[in-house]
């Protein structure tokens, strides 16, 4: 890829922050990542990564040996010469209320007011809701003249688990800008990827670029909730869900991803983006009815999961012991935000149920937010002497288990596959109790 050379500085290096610094300096840009925990930026410099997310590992090692990617804790150090700086802090869901927390936000574009260079370009990459650049516009604007810096909104959109291929190779890149200087900066630097890939580039105001990001989050996170309540119809009338959503999906003006039905979504995104999207919509007095549906019904499907266990035992699990399989809210990450196995196993344990779990990376995470569960780090292992064997999480060491060695495992042969991951046909042909998820009981 073309070398475009800029200072870059990222604040933050949590998965956007640290994925997008690490990208941009693979690129061939001198990144410099600032983060206020000194442990996680001894670690980085160390090699150690604060997250477990494919193919990061190598390409920090690799752009930090070349000398193109630092770590810090020293804002003033990262914003030294730095063309563009990146808030990439994160945006949680703010205490006792659903809007987004933003006063890491707001607290980076405090401490930058004094720090930036004439002619910096601050560009809001963090997931905040509509009119967020206005305020960093105002807080940096109340220490420099307004038209010594500019201030743009460039949202990510990467999955966990895929982030590197998503950042490195994504299907648009939407850049918020409201002056020219922060605009040709920021086309100076995806530039070799548009070049080179053909990406489209969506130049905007940077209202619209921030609502971008919301707005196709709650839009994937209703078309997953569209098809999860298909997928109850399809246990009623004896269809299936997946050949359903294959029929739905090839038409192009569907599209096939984001149609596998599931347990219902989790994550760090699209629960608190939805929350946020509707704050923001009440606060503008727009009513959003098919994303607080949307909401509404996937927090209900989570509850309602423990239930689909409880029905292949007549209703009562009381005394029984139960292996769930896969912790985190989906492969590939050791995130367990919003992750559907929690309220599943705190409602099986209210139910009466022992709870056995094993997660290939998410046991640490697991451990500090479930209580009175047995962890293990092999899934036969797991479901020794268990009543039944629920998969939560679609692993490829999920999908591949000898089925065979499983049964032998289990003290009951009940298997309740909330992600479809397993072949039910042969599951059964072994003398398995099979529930899946959109198929006929
Ligand atoms: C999501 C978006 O997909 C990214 O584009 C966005 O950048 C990111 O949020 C963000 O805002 O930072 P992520 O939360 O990492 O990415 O994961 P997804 O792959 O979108 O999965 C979210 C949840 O939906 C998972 O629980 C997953 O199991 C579930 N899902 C996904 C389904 O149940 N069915 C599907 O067909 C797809």
């Amino acid at each position: 890829m073309a070398r475009t050379q800029m200072k870059i500085a990222v604040i933050g290096t949590g998965y956007v922050g640290l994925v997008s610094g690490t990208c941009f300096a693979e690129w061939g840009n001198n990144v410099v990542c600032m983060d206020k925990n000194a442990q996680k930026i001894a670690g980085l410099r160390q090699g150690r990564m604060p997250i477990y997310e494919p193919g990061l590992d190598d390409l920090v090692k690799r752009n930090y040996a070349a000398g193109r990617l630092d770590f810090t804790c020293d804002l003033a150090e990262a914003v030294k010469g730095a063309a563009i700086v990146f808030i990439a802090v994160g945006t949680p869901t703010r205490a006792g209320h659903e809007d987004a927390d933003l006063s890491f936000v707001y607290m980076a574009a405090r401490e930058l007011a004094s720090l930036i260079a004439d002619d910096t370009v601050v560009v809001v990459k963090s997931t905040v809701p509509v009119g967020t650049g206005d305020v960093v516009q105002r807080i940096i604007g109340s220490v420099r003249k307004a038209d010594t810096f500019s201030i743009a909104s460039n949202p990510e959109f990467l999955r966990e688990g895929v982030a590197v291929s998503d950042f490195l190779a994504p299907d648009r890149v939407v850049i918020g800008v409201e002056d020219e200087r922060a605009g040709k900066r920021l086309i100076e630097l995806y530039e070799s990827m548009v070049t080179l890939q053909n990406t489209p580039v969506i130049i905007t105001m940077r209202r619209t670029a921030e609502l971008i990001k919301y707005a196709a989050n709650a839009f994937l996170a209703t078309k997953i909730t569209f098809i999860n309540e298909l997928a109850d119809l399809c246990e009623q009338v004896g269809s299936n869900v997946s050949d359903l959503a294959l029929g739905m999906g090839l038409d192009k003006r569907i599209g096939a991803s984001f149609l596998t039905a599931g347990p219902g979504y989790g994550g760090s995104c699209f629960p608190k983006d939805t929350l946020a999207l509707l704050r923001t919509a009440e606060d503008y007095g727009v009513t959003l009815g098919i994303v607080e549906e949307t909401v509404a019904a996937n927090d209900a499907r989570k509850r309602r999961m423990a239930l689909k266990v409880a029905e292949a035992f007549g209703g009562d699990i009381d005394g029984l012991t139960i292996a769930v399989l896969g912790l985190t809210f989906k492969p590939d990450t050791d995130d367990m935000r919003d992750a559907p196995s929690v309220p599943l196993i705190e409602a099986l344990q209210r139910m009466g149920g022992r709870i056995r779990a094993y997660d290939p990376v998410g046991i640490e995470n697991a451990a500090k937010v479930l209580d009175g569960v047995d962890f293990f780090e092999d899934p036969y292992e797991c479901a020794w002497n268990a009543d039944a064997a629920v998969i939560v999480t679609e692993w490829e060491t999920i999908k591949k288990i000898d089925l065979v060695q499983l049964k032998h495992h289990l003290r009951q042969p009940v298997l309740i596959d909330l992600r479809n991951a397993l072949d039910a046909d042969a599951a059964e042909e072994l003398g398995f109790h099979i529930s899946a998820v959109g198929r006929p009981a």
